[in-house]
């Protein structure tokens, strides 16, 4: 990880100013860099030790960061990573401009594997993570969504990207396609997984922990899974009072809807949806060769679901 927060910082560089300073600003505050790491325990796991491996994990990175700068935009976010968000301090047009500026530098870097299936990967998860970002704005103030909807978005949005970083490892490593399409399933579910908690977290998290506001995604009207179930369940008052916060966005009432989404036993059972999706990944990764790589995934499956920040 030492090596591949080197790549990140050499690769910063630009002749404008404001480039750096906006990108060191949100990359410097840390994040768990968790689609770098699940791409260097991938590539252990399968015994790879290209320095390729290092490029590749920063151009994931790369690509999560241009999308935080993105996403803190559309949904008006004053804090991430326990700090001002980039839109707060610098303004939306200098966090969006710099977002592009580090797409683009991720698909420069990724030409150094010089291999069209790395492209071809990354170019449709970056593809479908921005149709997930597009659907998730259809969706926003209906409190129709299903759950079948709810998945389709954090898929594309959020799945795809942890998919392609634990599919390059085993593209790297020049795997057989059964190990390529584990690989891939693994990161795919834990992906899901890992949105479906931060869904939970927005709800039943602490600011100082996650380094976001609570209350966010009701404040943008978005149909979470706590909240879809917790319609399911509650009584027609209940019911009512969710659909009318998730269409108006007015998180006045947060206080109310959390409590609703407890007692209804809404999180648990997001919570058990999330574990489904775990159980799915360890499944997966049954045919990796056992080492501490592979058990560091297999540990991280069931410690994605304890996770507070
Ligand atoms: C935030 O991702 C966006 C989601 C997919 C929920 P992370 O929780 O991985 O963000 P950082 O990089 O650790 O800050
Ligand atoms: C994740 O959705 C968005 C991306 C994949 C960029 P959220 O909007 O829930 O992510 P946070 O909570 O802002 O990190
Ligand atoms: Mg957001
Ligand atoms: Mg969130």
């Amino acid at each position: 990880m030492q090596q591949v927060d080197a790549v990140i910082d050499r690769r910063l560089d630009s002749g404008v100013p404001l480039v750096g300073e906006v990108a060191r600003y949100i990359i410097s505050a840390g994040g768990k860099r968790l689609r770098p790491a699940l791409l260097l325990l991938v590539s252990g796991a399968l015994g790879n030790k290209s320095e390729q491996r290092f490029n590749l994990a920063a151009v994931v990175e790369f690509i999560h960061t241009a999308t935080l700068l993105h996403d803190d935009v559309v949904d008006a976010s004053t804090l991430r990573r326990g700090r001002a968000t980039a839109n707060e301090t610098f303004g939306n047009p200098a966090s969006v401009l710099v977002g592009d500026f580090l797409h683009s530098r991720a698909f420069q870097m990724m030409l150094d594997a010089n291999d069209m299936r790395v492209m071809q990967i990354l170019a449709d998860a970056t593809n479908v993570l921005a149709e997930g970002e597009v659907l998730q704005l259809m969706n926003t103030h209906d409190p129709s969504l299903d759950e079948a909807g709810y998945l389709r978005v954090i898929e594309s949005k959020t799945a795809k990207l942890f998919e392609a970083s634990t599919r390059l490892a085993a593209v790297l490593a020049k795997s057989p396609p059964q190990v390529e399409s584990a690989c891939a399933t693994y990161g795919q579910a834990i992906g899901t997984a890992f949105q479906v908690i931060d869904d939970v977290l927005d709800y039943h998290g602490s600011a100082e922990e996650t380094g976001k506001n609570l209350g966010d995604d009701l404040r943008e009207g978005k149909t979470t899974l706590p909240l879809i179930i917790a319609m399911q369940r509650g009584t027609p008052e209940q019911r009512g009072l969710i659909r009318l916060a998730i269409e108006t966005g007015n998180a006045e009432e947060l206080p109310h809807i959390v409590e609703i989404v407890r007692s209804t036993g809404a999180l648990d059972a997001t919570r058990e949806a999330a574990a489904a999706q775990a159980e799915r990944a360890i499944s997966a990764i049954s045919v990796l060769p056992p080492n501490p790589y592979t058990n560091a995934l297999l540990q991280l499956a069931a410690q994605l679901l304890e996770r507070r920040a």
